[in-house]
């Protein structure tokens, strides 16, 4: 008894045929689990580039230097705490702030209203003294002042007048305390420089306090002087 020679012998290529066919089948996927289709992962890749160079641009003021903990406060850096930094660079500003102490020398006549005392104290509020021509302003305060003076319509005559400042302050106090006096109580002016301070030092030595009227050819004069940053700097600096 023999076999039918159709009956696949184990040993034959045709089971390995066979199982061939069932392993290049794959599994039957899963609902949901189908792979995306490709125009779908095209318009994602479109999205991405799109939105990219949209954030490139929109970062608002972010910069790596201004956001470097270790950078040091140059003048610009906007970050809190570093206005101070930013102040002083402005010479106008540092001349204010020192000009205001420097002020407490003063405010015991001229009052920290500048007001002055009537009778007694012109004021530095609004005086044509103060606004008026820096060769004055600088002569007045440098040598002192005496006699009758008119102040804003007023007149004063303080017995012994004012004493001079010259010797006992510095050319940059001086200075400070002067750009100061133009620029409070809703005085405006241009600041006064230590080397404008220095100039009528060198020009003029002088022994007694200045009247009124040896200062009236000075009243409108302006010391000459580049003006740095601040109010009036565009000005013209001489007259
Ligand atoms: C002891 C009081 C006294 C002190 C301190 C004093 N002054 Fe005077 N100041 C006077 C008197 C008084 C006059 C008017 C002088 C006169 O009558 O001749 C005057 C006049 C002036 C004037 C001209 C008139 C006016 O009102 O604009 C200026 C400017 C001035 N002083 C600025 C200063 C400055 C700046 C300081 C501080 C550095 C100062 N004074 C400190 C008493 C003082």
């Amino acid at each position: 008894m023999s076999a039918p020679s159709s009956f696949p012998n184990p040993d034959s290529n045709d089971l390995d045929r066979l199982h061939a066919a069932v392993k290049r089948e794959k599994a039957d996927l899963a609902p949901g689990q189908e792979p995306a289709p490709m125009w779908v992962i095209f318009l994602f890749m479109i999205i991405a580039i799109v939105a990219g160079g949209q954030l490139g641009p929109m970062t608002g003021s972010f910069s790596f230097n201004i956001s470097n903990p270790f950078s040091t406060g140059q003048s610009g850096d906007p970050r809190p705490g570093n206005e101070g930094a930013g102040a002083a660079a402005d010479p106008f500003q540092t001349a204010m702030k020192k000009g205001s102490s420097g002020y407490a020398v003063c405010g015991g006549c001229h009052q920290g209203s500048g007001m002055g005392l009537p009778g007694q104290y012109p004021p530095l509020a609004g005086s044509e003294w103060v606004l008026g021509g820096t060769e004055r302003l600088i002569r007045v305060v440098q040598h002192g002042l005496v006699g009758q003076v008119t102040v804003k319509g007023q007149n004063y005559n303080f017995p012994g007048g004012m004493q001079p400042f010259g010797a006992a302050m510095s050319a940059g106090d001086l200075a400070n305390v002067l750009t100061f006096i133009r620029n409070s109580w809703g005085n405006e002016a241009h600041m006064i420089t230590k080397e404008m301070v220095e100039k009528v030092r060198a020009d003029e030595k002088r022994a007694t306090q200045w009247t009124m009227s040896d200062l009236e050819a000075f009243k409108d004069k302006d010391v000459p002087g580049e003006i740095p940053a601040g109010p009036g700097a565009t000005a013209a600096a001489a007259k």
